[in-house]
């Protein structure tokens, strides 16, 4: 079996749900329920004797000695963090304990479990790393994309955090050995994306007649990959990724957010067009811009097809779809997020900044 850390989060869910699509091989989900993690995302497991969900943090490590000592995964898909980059703006304390901390702890239960396996178990073991492009900074216009030499640059508390974590698993690898992969993604879209990122912020307010928050001049850009085809990427690093090595996922989809505002309004325009037949795009707010925005983030994928031979299934306007679809479809888990805590949050960051 595998052990999958934040799989009740966004791509975490995804991964796990994917996984088990694709294969019987069980996992052990430990994933601490913040606000960001959700078991409805999951819920189409209930009863599936392959998923063991365990409540817990990634920073217990006896916690994770145990699960580790009395499972015996082969590998370990660390997926856990705390992962928006407004909210590390607002407060950067637990990114520091999860994304740092967390990942240190989770480091050192991995290599007392892994030095006392069996030749074979240990040759086999993998601990993959899941992290993001936003740790390379900011591109200009006309640079090159990220490629996995590019240096560490990172601009917000969130993306330093995360650019520490991968620091502590390369110095895994360097210094004991620990069979370690890790993957630095761009953006992702999709099914069970919390309503606090552009692209479903942008779906659930618009139906919900809410302004469409634009921070700055949104020129902003992005390199979009739609999240199912991120879980193919994690299997195919997992199954064959080199230990030691990093790989750069994207889509080959870059853009800037007021195009991606755009699609979404001209999507729902043709599959739930407003009741008063004025266009969704007449709801987009520039706002405030986000404090040391990035501006342009591009990932160079060629080292994982050509080493790997993997590529995304969908192009933007493919994955696009689906998605806006799946948010009509799925109207009371968009109900459900929109807990007290998630008004607050919505309160928080948009209160302060004026249209
Ligand atoms: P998310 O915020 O949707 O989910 C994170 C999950 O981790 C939640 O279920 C949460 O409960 C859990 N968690 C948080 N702290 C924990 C802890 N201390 N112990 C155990 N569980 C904990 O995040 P996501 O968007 O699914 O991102 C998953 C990973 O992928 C993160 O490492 C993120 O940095 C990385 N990543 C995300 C994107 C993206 O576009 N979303 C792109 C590249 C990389
Ligand atoms: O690049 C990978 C990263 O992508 C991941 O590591 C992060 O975990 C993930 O959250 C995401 O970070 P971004 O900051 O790029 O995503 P976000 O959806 O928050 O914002 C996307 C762009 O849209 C960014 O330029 C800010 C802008 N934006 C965002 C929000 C929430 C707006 O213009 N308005 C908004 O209301």
């Amino acid at each position: 079996m595998i052990l999958v850390t934040g799989g009740a989060g966004f791509i975490g869910a995804n991964f796990v749900l994917d996984w088990l699509a694709h294969s019987d091989e069980p996992v052990i989900n430990l994933d601490k329920l913040t606000y960001a993690g959700n078991r409805e995302n999951l819920a189409s497991l209930a009863g599936d004797p392959r998923h063991l969900f365990v409540r817990g943090d990634i920073g217990d490590k006896a916690l994770t000695g145990r699960l580790l000592a009395e499972h015996r995964p082969r590998a370990i898909v660390n997926l856990a963090a705390e992962s928006h980059v407004d909210r590390s703006i607002h407060g950067p304390e637990d990114f520091i304990q999860t994304n740092i901390v967390g990942t240190f702890h989770l480091l050192e239960a991995a290599r007392d479990y892994w030095s006392a396996l069996a030749d074979d178990a240990r040759t086999a073991f993998r601990f993959l790393h899941v992290s993001t492009d936003e740790v390379y900074g900011s591109l200009g216009k006309d640079d090159d994309a990220f490629s996995e030499t590019h240096r560490h640059a990172p601009n917000s508390p969130y993306s330093a955090s995360k650019a520490a974590s991968d620091h502590l698993v390369r110095a895994y690898h360097h210094t004991y050995g620990l069979p370690v992969l890790t993957t630095n993604c761009s953006n992702n879209y999709g099914p069970y994306h919390f309503p606090e990122k552009l692209i479903p912020l942008m779906i659930v307010n618009a139906l919900a007649g809410k302004p469409l928050p634009v921070y700055g001049d949104g020129q902003q850009i992005r390199d979009w990959l739609y999240v199912k085809d991120h879980c193919s990427a994690i299997r195919r690093v997992l199954a064959a990724g080199r230990p030691g090595e990093t790989y750069n996922v994207g889509g080959w989809n870059e853009k800037p957010n007021l195009e991606i505002v755009h699609t979404v309004c001209a999507l729902l325009d043709e599959l739930r067009p407003r009741a008063d037949g004025q266009a969704y795009r007449q709801q987009i707010a520039y706002v405030a811009d986000r404090p040391g925005h990035d501006r342009r983030y591009a990932i160079d994928a060629r080292k994982i097809e050509s080493e790997l031979g993997w590529r995304p299934a969908e192009t933007f306007a493919t994955g696009i779809r689906k998605t806006v679809q799946w948010y009509l479809d799925h109207q009371d888990w968009v109900r459900n997020v929109q807990s007290g805590a998630y008004r607050d949050w919505v309160a928080k960051n948009y209160g302060e900044r004026q249209s």
